[in-house]
């Protein structure tokens, strides 16, 4: 019988049609999306710091107006993708304990400082960009709760990119210091962009049985492939240099060439070692000790109308 509803469940994934909540799937299989969809919203959490620096000292009331809907859009990536694990039996309390004592991971990009208002556009064009690279594909996930999360996630994403490079366009246009801190922010930005789509396809000990379940839809390294060859161009017209001397065309591939990360640097930075990991979990755990009057005041107020009296 288990071999049947194994064999069911493959064969659903295999005609790519939609793993709903109460079918019947592999431990292994909720076990890994709970993984990834909580490790997602994690980081759409902890992504709110980075950019959340620059909203008090945004330029102009236009460009405040823009990164405060972004950071907000952010928060909302969030509260979908923790939704979506509970349609799997996993329970936000615990995701979110796990986040703040360290037992869950986040993406890596976020632990790096956004050091001038330019950082917030690279983030915008690069960082974003990225995600919606990795994320396009997430949009046709086998499980049905994800997949459609991803839509409506997918739609802001390539908002919050535009807003970046127009962001980007714009100082480039500015002053010769405006250029310098464009380009500064992308040579910092650059390589922690590649990282974000995971280690290479030879050292992801999880994509092989996630490429089989077709939770993932490409791997790692072809992901990273097709950002470097989307990103490239955009460079070239925005009138940066990506910080990368192994960076050219290869016509018989139809791909760029390019150089590798420092993979001991993305290793730290994922055992909680770069730049702002402490910073990020402190400021975490601080918000959410802030916000316990609140969690309490709607737990009583969910009760009392629970009980009828709340009239
Ligand atoms: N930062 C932190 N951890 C990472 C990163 C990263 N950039 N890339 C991989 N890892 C972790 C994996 O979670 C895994 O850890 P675990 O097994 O202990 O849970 C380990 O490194 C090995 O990596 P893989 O086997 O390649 O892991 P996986 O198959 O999950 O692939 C990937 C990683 C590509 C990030 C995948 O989980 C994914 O597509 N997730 C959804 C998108 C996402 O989370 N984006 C977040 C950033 S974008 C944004 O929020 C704006």
């Amino acid at each position: 019988e288990a071999d049947t509803l194994e064999r069911d469940f493959q064969h659903t994934v295999d005609a790519d049609q939609r793993i709903e909540p109460r079918d019947w799937m592999p431990d292994g299989y909720r076990r890994t999306l709970v993984r990834q969809i909580a490790q997602h919203a994690h980081s759409e959490i902890i992504g709110m710091q980075p950019e959340g620096n620059w909203i008090t000292r945004a330029p102009s009331l236009r460009r405040k107006a823009i990164l405060l809907a972004k950071v907000q859009d952010e928060a909302g990536h969030g509260l979908y993708l923790y939704a979506a694990t509970e349609t799997l039996g996993a329970a936000r309390e615990d995701l979110t304990q796990k986040l703040l004592v360290g037992k869950q991971k986040y993406s890596s990009i976020f632990n790096y400082p956004t050091l001038t208002f330019a950082d917030v556009g690279v983030i915008g064009w690069l960082v974003d960009g990225a995600a919606i690279c990795n994320q396009v594909p997430l949009c046709r996930t086998s499980y049905g709760p994800y997949a459609r999360a991803m839509i409506r996630i997918c739609k802001e994403e390539s908002f919050h990119q535009r807003q970046g490079y127009e962001l980007l366009m714009t100082m480039m246009g500015g002053t010769d210091e405006q250029r310098a801190m464009v380009q500064d922010a992308v040579n910092r930005w650059w390589w922690p962009s590649l990282m974000m789509f995971g280690p290479p396809d030879d050292a992801s000990p999880n994509t092989e049985q996630s490429m089989r379940w077709r939770i993932k839809r490409h791997t790692n390294d072809e992901l990273r492939q097709k950002f470097v060859d989307m990103t490239v161009p955009q460079a070239e017209k925005l009138g940066v240099t990506l910080p990368d001397p192994e960076l050219r065309w290869n016509a018989e591939r139809g791909h760029y060439d390019f150089g590798a990360p420092d993979w001991d640097e993305f290793w730290q930075v994922v055992k909680g070692n770069g730049p702002c990991n402490a910073q990020r979990v402190a400021h975490r755990n601080r918000a959410h000790e802030e916000g316990a009057w609140v969690r309490e005041a709607a737990a009583a107020y969910a009760e009392k109308r629970a009980r009828g009296l709340d009239r």
